[in-house]
């Protein structure tokens, strides 16, 4: 394939990473989205190997990598729970950051690579490897801590060394003079050194980063390092002079930035504060079944299968609220059988999506997708968070967090000013989990103990059988 070619297919990939970037964005769109990022994906990877900087001698490994590589993305994709979709983009945040480092060292180490640049365009090619190798450094070691912490192996609670944020300066000043060090050097042995040392701190750095974030804010700092992978192999691109890399990698990168902004705000947690570490105990770690340390502060009045039937056959306007739980009992299908049945009925049944909901960004709607409940009446907080007050039912199954009121009422609270959904404010609430323990915040919960407020007890999608055995009843 010549050149020409190879950049009108990069072209045509590019426009299809926007659009499915566009497509993701919207869940009625989200599967033309992912089909738009496969042909794109295919596109590019089939013009890359057939375009003039692979040689054909190279080409049986590159094959052989890509299966090795399928196979393994294969089995992962069949194998990992929903649940512990967070810790495998970080083991995959990981690897890019890898790819990064290598392909920078191996542009260090070729000379061929220089071989006809000026002086300036081999000082600026210097500086991309720097750079790649810096940020994929990073993104390498804090990734995989990150999902040391997400699957449990490394404790969930902040280490915070003494004096961390002087050694972090520290540490970035060693970077920049090395850096200069770097690019002054004559040849590779001079430059080794420099390259070596600031690798060592970034791979420190990364480390470091990473276990002095909380448990709690886990989540966002995935978020992080995806986009820094994006910088990462925007950086590999440059030094590979692929600019279907650089674009890809950018789009990544500010996609991630963005998101990671998004789940911030979701969180009421201060993007550059996160970023400081320390917040989220323990008690924020990921579990399996949720359940934090507050203790229960009021009396609360249960409500049985039957009753929760009885009150929604009554009711003219539904808003159910999904959480976490929902996605640990597998509930999503009942839920939908239960709003066909009530819809069959004529109660109009509408869904309140919360945008930190669950685990992972989108988690609730992609539950709901699976499950076929139309998208026209899932929305997302702010579109219906006022209409809770003309709601005869707020039903809120598996959620705890996103449906404290704490968060506005109590400013001591630990989640104090997170925007939650004003599930209290309908006619009437149902609670279904399976105890008073918290949630993921692990901080109590007022809502359980107002007057209007009635608690199902029991896992999720065992009430919810028994609630849509009592409605066809
Ligand atoms: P949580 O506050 O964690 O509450 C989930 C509740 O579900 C728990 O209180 C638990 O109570 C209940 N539960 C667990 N298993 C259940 C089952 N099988 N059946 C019924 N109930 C069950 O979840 P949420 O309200 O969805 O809020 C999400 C939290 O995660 C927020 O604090 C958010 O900040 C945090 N977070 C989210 C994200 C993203 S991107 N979504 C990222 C980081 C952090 P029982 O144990 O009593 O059953």
């Amino acid at each position: 394939m010549t050149s020409s070619l190879v950049t009108v297919a990069y072209l045509g990939a590019t426009i299809l990473f926007i659009l499915c970037l566009g497509g993701l964005s919207n869940q009625e769109t989200s599967r033309r989205g992912n089909l738009y990022g496969i042909i794109g994906m295919t596109i590019a990877v089939l013009a890359t190997i057939a375009g003039p900087q692979v040689m054909t001698a190279g080409l049986p490994y590159i094959i052989g990598a890509m299966l090795v590589g399928a196979v393994i993305g294969l089995y992962a994709a069949r194998v990992v729970q929903m649940t512990q979709m967070p810790e495998l983009v970080a083991l995959m945040h990981s690897l890019v950051g890898l790819a990064a480092v290598l392909v920078g060292y191996a542009n260090f180490i070729d000379p061929a690579v220089t071989v006809g640049l000026t002086p300036a365009e081999n000082t600026i090619h210097e500086i991309e490897m720097y750079l790649g190798v810096l940020i994929g450094a990073v993104t390498f070691s804090g990734s995989l801590i990150a999902f040391g912490k997400l699957a449990g192996k490394i404790g969930g609670k902040p280490v915070l060394l003494p004096g961390r944020h002087w050694l972090n300066l520290a540490g970035l000043v060693v970077v920049l003079w090395f850096g200069y060090r770097f690019v002054a050097a004559h040849g590779v042995s001079e430059a080794m050194l420099p390259m070596i040392v600031m690798t060592v701190i970034a791979l420190l750095f990364g480390v470091h980063m990473v276990m002095a974030i909380g448990g709690a804010d886990m989540p966002v700092v995935v978020s992080m390092l995806n986009s820094y992978s994006g910088w990462a192999a925007a950086a590999t691109g440059f030094m590979l002079s692929n600019d279907l890399l650089i674009v890809v990698g950018a789009l990544v990168g500010s996609s991630g930035a963005i998101l990671s902004y998004i789940m911030c705000n979701a969180m009421n947690r201060n993007f550059l504060s996160v970023i400081a570490g320390g917040f989220g105990s323990d008690g924020g770690a990921p579990k399996a079944a949720g359940g934090g340390t507050a203790e229960p502060a009021g009396e609360v009045t249960p409500i049985t299968a039957a009753e929760t039937a009885e009150m929604l056959k009554e009711a003219k306007e539904v808003i159910i609220v999904p959480g976490y739980g929902m996605a640990v009992a597998q509930a999503q299908h009942t839920v939908n059988d239960i709003t066909q049945a009530l819809r069959a009925r004529g109660v109009n049944v509408r869904f309140g999506i919360h945008p930190v909901a669950g685990r992972m960004p989108g988690h609730m709607n992609v539950l709901l997708a699976e499950a076929k409940v139309p998208y026209d009446i899932v929305f997302e907080m702010d579109e219906l968070n006022e209409d809770f007050p003309d709601a005869d039912v707020a039903m809120v199954i598996g959620a705890n967090d996103i449906v404290n009121p704490a968060a506005q009422e109590d400013p001591t609270s630990p989640i104090a000013g997170m925007p939650v959904l004003e599930v209290w404010k309908a006619k009437h609430s149902i609670v279904m989990k399976r105890s008073m323990a918290s949630g993921y915040a692990g901080v109590d919960n007022p809502l359980f103990y107002k007057e209007n407020n009635r608690m199902l007890f029991g896992d999720a999608k065992k009430m919810l059988d028994e609630v849509l055995v009592a409605l066809k009843a």
